[in-house]
């Protein structure tokens, strides 16, 4: 039987790329998402991928959704936690709820998304964890104060993760995206992007694609040694 792969935010940008990766290695895949039922729908219809509608911020939301995909494809083996938002301003102006709504969505929504199917992969002593960090949360970067903290947070859940699940068979490890060609880069105002790229030895964005390949990596059985690490695809960007 086909192992079964949750992506969360699995039918837009990078999560899209990863969806349709995993399906390629043949995963039976479910692909969450929060609230653009247009993008889901097209992208259902193109890929055959089921899409299921619940808010990661939302533990209780995200325990019910993960039992529905459950019920339907069978237990999850491989989950991917890459659902996030940005809610970018300098500190100075930054407000609570632009606080809030990125530690919600971006850290807590891990905690919600792994830790339903936890018990199970524990149980199966098997299971593939995999955060989708950023390169900001290596680096931090300006107007980011708030994401750049999920996204550091999220390397300490993979390494501690990692130290939890590794007996039990299962790994946790995070991909650190530079910038990627998305629509959430392309909200970035054009003048800065330009500078953006201007600082990316490799000359031009990444292609979630290639985001999309580190994840499968991770989740295939030639990464079962590899625990508690960090993949940084980013053209050169920076170096940890
Ligand atoms: N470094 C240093 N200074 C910067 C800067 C930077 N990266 N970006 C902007 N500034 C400066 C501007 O030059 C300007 O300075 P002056 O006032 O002296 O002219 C000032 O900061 C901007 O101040 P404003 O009050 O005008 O800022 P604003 O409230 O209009 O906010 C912004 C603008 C939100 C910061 C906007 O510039 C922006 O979106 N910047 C991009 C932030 C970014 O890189 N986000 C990453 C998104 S992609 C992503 O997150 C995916 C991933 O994982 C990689």
């Amino acid at each position: 039987m086909a192992r079964v792969a949750l992506v969360t935010g699995g039918s837009r940008g990078i999560g899209a790329a990863i969806s349709k990766a995993l399906q390629a290695e043949g995963y039976s895949v479910a692909a969450s998402y929060a609230g653009n039922d247009a993008a889901a729908e097209a992208f259902s219809g193109e890929t055959g991928i089921k899409t299921y509608k619940w808010n990661v911020a939302d533990y209780e939301a995200s325990k019910a959704g993960i039992a529905q995909v459950e019920a339907d494809l069978g237990p999850i083996d491989v989950v991917v936690a890459n659902a996030g938002i940005t809610k970018d301003a300098p500190f100075h102006k930054m407000t609570p709820e632009q606080w809030n709504a990125v530690i919600d969505t971006n850290l807590t929504g891990v905690f919600n998304t792994v830790h339903p199917v936890w018990p199970g992969m524990r149980e199966r002593k098997f299971g593939r964890v995999i955060v989708i960090s950023s390169i900001n949360g290596q680096k931090g970067q300006f107007a980011q104060v708030n994401y750049a903290a999920t996204k550091a947070g999220d390397l300490g859940i993979v390494k501690s993760l990692a130290q939890e699940g590794a007996r039990a068979g299962i790994t946790a490890n995070a991909v650190c995206p530079g910038y990627i060609a998305t629509e959430m880069v392309m909200a970035v105002p054009e003048k800065v992007r330009e500078s953006i790229i201007g600082q990316i030895p490799a000359g031009r964005l990444g292609e979630p694609e290639e985001i999309a390949r580190c994840v499968a990596f991770l989740a295939s059985g030639d990464a079962g040694f590899i625990n508690g690490s960090t993949i940084s695809a980013n053209g050169a960007q920076f170096f940890v």
